[in-house]
């Protein structure tokens, strides 16, 4: 594996493979693990798999945990050596974002009006904004995202087509510890009550991926006096219903949905989601 903490090594090391990305902001988990090393299997023995380590400060709003964010240099690397990665890229800010920098790319506004976009103003910019430039100079031809970030994927694959980027967005499964709880770096925040508390978001989820009542209003109350008492450690930040391609929020769950959720517990945000197939149909699982 090659370290590469600078932009003009990552495009000399462009070398006319497929190449496949995953970007990531490091404190890599198994979930991480899980989704570099699907980054392998399609990058196959002839291509070359980059894992992009960084925590982009665009994406964080103020007040939020962009400077105590977990940084896990030594570890990360491991992890994404053992994972059969080629290149792994570790800039540091100055080397992604010029001084002074103001133009960036937009999210697309029709898609961040729901979830976590009224909660953090600014963030899908700045991921776009960030993705984006990890694209440029990276040239991918495949990226791999969690859905455990469903809007982002929708907002990152939106941009990608309105970009006419050539890149082919995958989402992967959202992987999760055994009871239940969505791996995420922010989990070590938890103290041991909040951590004991915290799959209650998911068991939630399921609820409403379970219910049959077509108003999503029914299956939301349900969901939501669960999270009330068995997490009374968190404050549900939302939880909602909305359309698995627009974001759009669903009175009646006539089309393929998710049901998403963000929480806090303390300084920790949590967020989770399932998907949820039409009322009376099999479910799509999640
Ligand atoms: P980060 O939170 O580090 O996540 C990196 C990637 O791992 C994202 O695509 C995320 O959806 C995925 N991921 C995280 N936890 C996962 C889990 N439990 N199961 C499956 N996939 C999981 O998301 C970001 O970083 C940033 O916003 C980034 C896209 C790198 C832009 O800065």
């Amino acid at each position: 594996m090659i370290i590469i903490d600078n932009t003009e090594g990552i495009r000399r090391h462009s070398s006319g493979k497929p190449r496949v990305l995953v970007p990531t902001m490091g404190a890599l988990h198994p979930g991480h693990d899980r989704l570099i090393r699907k980054g392998r299997s399609l990058a196959g023995k002839e291509g070359q798999l980059v894992v992009s380590v960084f925590v982009n400060p665009t994406q964080f709003g103020d007040g939020e945990d962009f400077e105590s964010y977990p940084r896990t240099p030594g570890e990360d690397q491991s992890l994404c050596s053992t994972a059969g990665t080629d290149i792994l890229f570790q800039p540091t800010v100055e080397q992604l974002y010029s001084e002074g920098e103001e133009a960036g790319i937009k999210a697309d506004t029709r898609l961040t009006g729901t979830l976590c976009g009224p909660d953090r103003p600014g963030h899908f910019d700045g991921v776009c904004t960030v993705v984006e430039k990890l694209f440029s100079l990276i040239e991918p031809d495949i990226a791999l995202f969690g859905k455990k970030d469903y809007q982002q994927l929708a907002v990152i694959r939106q941009m990608t087509r309105d970009l006419k980027l050539p890149v082919r967005v995958i989402g992967a499964e959202t992987i999760r510890e055994e009871d239940g709880l969505a791996m995420s770096s922010r989990n070590r925040y938890l103290s041991a009550q909040q951590r004991a508390q915290a799959p209650a978001l998911f068991k939630a989820l399921k609820s409403i991926s379970e219910n049959n009542t077509p108003e999503s209003a029914a299956r939301i109350k349900t969901a939501r006096n669960m999270i009330t008492s068995e997490a009374p450690l968190g404050k549900i930040s939302y939880l909602q219903i909305v359309d698995r391609q627009t974001m759009q929020e669903l009175s009646t769950v006539d089309r393929p949905a998710i049901a998403a959720t963000a929480v806090h517990f303390g300084n920790a945000r949590l967020i989770d989601n399932i998907e949820i197939a039409p009322a009376n149909q099999p479910n799509a699982g999640g």
